[in-house]
């Protein structure tokens, strides 16, 4: 819909500027202006000032600037239409519908909410009835309480052809509209329509303000497709709309004594809700499809850098890469994603249930930049062992670099991929032939890999002897985990060493919850070498991988702070740290990688 400039013109005349502000923001009058705290910064002393002369907002904190309209759209993260449709309301002003078709458009919108609602509000009421036990017993199953139900307005559609459509119907809806709004489908040959969900708990999908616009239904048990999702309707389109966008933009703007929740996008919708429950308010995602450019961009009006949650599996990575090239155009100064990547087998959903909302606290806060991503991208792997593969290297660099369109952005990629990264690391003079890349991919270190390695100890205590120096010098995140690595380490020192003395000698030293969250049959599918099945050489092989990542997580550190201080005052004393850091970097990488090759994928779950 476009608006006149007499339409918006008419809305500034009718709702002063300091009206609308003063909803929200506590003015004084000064002078011919108002002034007060800006709410889009924080600030002790008011440099936000409101002059309804002119019929502008300004900020001299953070230079905010702008109209009454600017100003609803910004407070309340709305498009232009929403805030101009708000501010119309408001100021009793009728929205202007040119055309007769514009008119019948929206008021077949309008009623097709209506038939979505009434449909969202039936699935609810299933899962509350008699047929609906097989929907409650699935949420109960997957951990979700009746709080979180209502809250996500998730419902249960009963197995059968027309119920849905049946009572519809009965509250008089006509069935094309039910057909437009994706609820029921109608055979070609002729045969009567029927319900298109059928026997699944349902997740309505809301619009930015909430409004239920689409669904998608997940299957009880095993079964294809898992999720079955509303197919695009006037109301609902894929790749412009996020799961529980409406939620996150006020989680995200934080208030209420809350602090702003941090824009995370995950991949389906139990990980969104198991999120939220866990207390991540920010949480969204896309409907099962590749991020999108509108969805970025959508996001980016919420927040300056989401982070990207993804499996970490094989697919995960690709998806990271994948949204990696698609930001890459859209990019600009402030304005970037980054990508989180969860231990291999885990999703979101998981994680928090089996390690509680810390561990992704702590996978959030170790996020990676996008620039990252495409390093990784283009060395992982791959042999940079001669000059014409250095260059392809180069090239390939510069090619990815060569698709961000903002001037500045641009130059600092080159800078950070090309000049500090690619030219550091093969500097003429250094002896080294740098064949591997400067950090090892494909591995999650955290409170899990702490588990990994206390389960190889636990299970193998006769390693804990052979390797106590390197030992001695970790310090794992966890306390909980630090103990039990200490514990060990005593005990192996003046004990004969036996898993089940070890275990009962834990116990007894108050580490008896811990040791269940590390001796986890899960977790030794995932990392056999850990699991005491393994045998002595292949625990023992296991381990030294591990110590080397252990290793190379403490050198990336040093190596991050290198760089900065780099970054701060170029000397030669602090390059040299710099090159010598990332040179031990590479080998730690080389020591993980190499064997890695011969040892059939330890990292990842072999079925
Ligand atoms: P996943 O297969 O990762 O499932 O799909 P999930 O979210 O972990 O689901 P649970 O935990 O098994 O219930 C991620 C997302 O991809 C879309 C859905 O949006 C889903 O949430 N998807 C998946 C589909 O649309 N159709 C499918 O058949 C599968
Ligand atoms: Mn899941």
């Amino acid at each position: 819909m476009t608006f006149t400039p007499q339409f918006l013109d008419e809305i500034r005349t009718r709702l002063p500027c300091s009206e609308v502000v003063g909803r929200r923001v506590k003015l004084a009058r000064k002078g011919r202006e108002h002034a007060g705290l800006c709410p889009f910064h924080n600030e002790k002393t008011p440099s936000f000032w409101v002059n309804d002369e002119k019929g502008f907002y300004h900020c001299f904190g953070c230079g905010a600037h702008g109209d009454v309209i600017g100003f609803a759209m910004r407070i309340d993260n709305l498009s232009f239409p929403e805030a101009v449709e708000k501010l119309a309301g408001e100021a009793g002003l009728e929205l202007p519908r040119f055309t007769p078709q514009e008119r019948e458009r929206a008021k077949r919108q309008q009623t097709l909410h209506e038939v979505v609602e009434a449909a969202c509000a039936w699935f609810e009421a299933q899962l509350k009835g008699p047929g609906g036990e097989p929907g409650r017993a699935y949420f109960a199953g997957r951990g979700l309480g009746a709080e979180t139900i209502a809250r996500f307005r998730l419902g249960y559609a009963l197995d059968g052809r027309e119920n849905l459509k049946t009572a519809l119907k009965a509250a008089g809806v006509p069935e094309v509209l039910m057909l437009e709004a994706g609820l029921i489908v109608k055979p070609e040959d002729g045969r009567e329509s029927f319900d298109f969900f059928r026997g699944r708990v349902m997740f309505p999908i809301m619009d930015r303000r909430g409004r239920v616009v689409a669904f998608g239904g997940r299957i009880l048990g095993d079964g294809q497709p898992k999720y079955l999702n509303s197919r695009e309707t006037p109301l609902f389109d894929k790749g412009r709309t996020l799961y529980a966008l409406d939620k996150a933009r006020v989680g995200v703007a934080g208030g209420a004594g809350r602090p702003p929740a941090e824009l995370v996008v995950c991949e389906g919708y139990m990980d969104v809700i198991a999120l939220h429950e866990a207390g991540f308010a920010g949480a969204v995602a896309p409907l099962g499809t590749a991020i999108t450019e509108t969805q970025i961009e959508t996001l980016w009006k919420l927040a300056p850098e989401p982070v990207l949650c993804l499996d970490g599996d094989a697919a995960g990575q690709r998806a990271a890469l994948r949204a990696a090239e698609r930001v890459l155009p859209l990019l600009k100064a402030g304005f970037s994603l980054r990508f989180a990547r969860l231990p291999p087998g885990d999703d979101p959903d998981t994680l928090v249930r089996r390690q509680g909302p810390a561990a992704l606290v702590e996978l959030l806060g170790r996020a990676r930049p996008l620039v990252d991503i495409l390093w990784d991208a283009e060395t992982a792997g791959r042999p940079l062992d001669t000059p014409e593969r250095r260059a392809g290297l180069e090239r390939r660099l510069k090619e990815r670099i060569a698709r961000i369109a903002d001037r500045s952005v641009q130059q600092q990629y080159f800078n950070s991929l090309i000049r500090e990264r690619l030219w550091t690391a093969f500097r003429p003079g250094r002896r080294n032939p740098a064949p591997a890349p400067l950090r090892a991919p494909g591995f999650v270190a955290g409170p899990e890999f702490d588990a990994v390695l206390l389960a190889t100890l636990i299970n193998h205590p006769s390693l804990a002897a052979d390797h106590c120096e390197s030992l001695a010098q970790l310090t794992l995140e966890g306390p909980e985990f630090d103990k039990i690595l200490k514990e060990i380490l005593h005990f192996t020192a003046r004990a004969e060493l036996d898993t089940a003395d070890l275990k009962s000698h834990l116990m007894q030293t108050g580490s008896a919850a811990a040791l269940s969250a590390i001796t986890r049959p899960d977790l030794y599918k995932l990392w056999p070498f850990a699991g005491p099945q393994a045998d002595l050489s292949a625990a023992r092989t296991g381990l030294d991988h591990v110590l080397a990542r252990f290793l190379e997580r403490r050198l990336e550190v040093e190596v991050d702070a290198a760089r900065k201080e780099l970054a701060a005052a170029e000397s030669v004393e602090s390059e040299a740290r710099l090159s010598s850091l990332q040179q031990q970097l590479r080998h730690a990488g080389l020591r993980g990688t190499t064997s890695l090759d011969e040892d059939d994928d330890f990292s990842r779950a072999s079925g």
